[in-house]
């Protein structure tokens, strides 16, 4: 297991990770895109989830056309007769994330946003790019509780922050 923040795993535990790149008014896709290009951004997403298994929705993986290299792809659809060459396929969220734990390294769930909210339950860490922009869009990061989590560290970089968020331990235990 390699670490993805600086909480300490249980040894051998994986983590389910969420990783989005979210603007600030919330958005996170228009017509089935990403509206923003961020180079760095873009680098910090590859290095995060190289090495480990990521899973996505049938139509973040359409957008991207291929399976992302140097990954293990796990695809969540509903239909039945859907597949595609070096992927893997699951018919519910919570299949694609246990079929995942199976797989290479960590559970890096990759959206888009019906995975995101379909996931966010499961998920040990978040890994948030805040991008200082806001688009128009019409998909967007689900809400959920700060309460619940625990902003671990944060970075500020050209054009965006990446926020590690934790699950708050208490939340975990309730
Ligand atoms: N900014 C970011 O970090 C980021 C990351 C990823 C994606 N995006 C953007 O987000 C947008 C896509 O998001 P989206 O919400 O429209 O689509 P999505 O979550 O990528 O894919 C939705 C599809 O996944 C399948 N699916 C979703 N939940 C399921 C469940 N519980 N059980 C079984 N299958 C399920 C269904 O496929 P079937 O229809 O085949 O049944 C559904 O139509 C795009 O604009 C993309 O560029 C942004």
């Amino acid at each position: 297991m390699s670490g993805t923040s600086d909480q300490a795993a249980r040894p051998g535990e994986k983590r389910v990770v969420m990783v989005a790149a979210v603007a600030d008014n919330g958005v996170i896709g228009a017509a089935g895109r990403i509206p923003w290009r961020i180079p760095g951004e873009q680098k910090h997403f590859r290095a995060v989830t190289s090495g480990h298994t990521v899973v996505m929705g049938r139509r973040t993986y359409e957008s991207i056309g291929r399976p992302l290299p140097d990954r293990t792809n796990v695809v969540v659809t509903r239909r039945t007769d859907w597949s595609a060459p070096g992927v893997h396929v699951a018919h519910t969220v919570e299949d694609a994330v246990a079929l995942a734990r199976d797989l290479p390294g960590d559970v890096m769930v990759i959206g888009g946003a019906e995975v995101y909210a379909a996931a966010l339950p499961l998920a040990d860490e978040q890994i948030l790019t805040e991008v200082h922009a806001s688009p128009e869009g019409d998909t967007c990061y689900p809400d959920f509780d700060r309460a619940e989590w625990v902003e671990a560290r944060r970075e500020a970089r050209e054009g965006y922050d990446v926020v590690w968020w934790a699950r708050s331990p208490v939340s975990a235990d309730a």
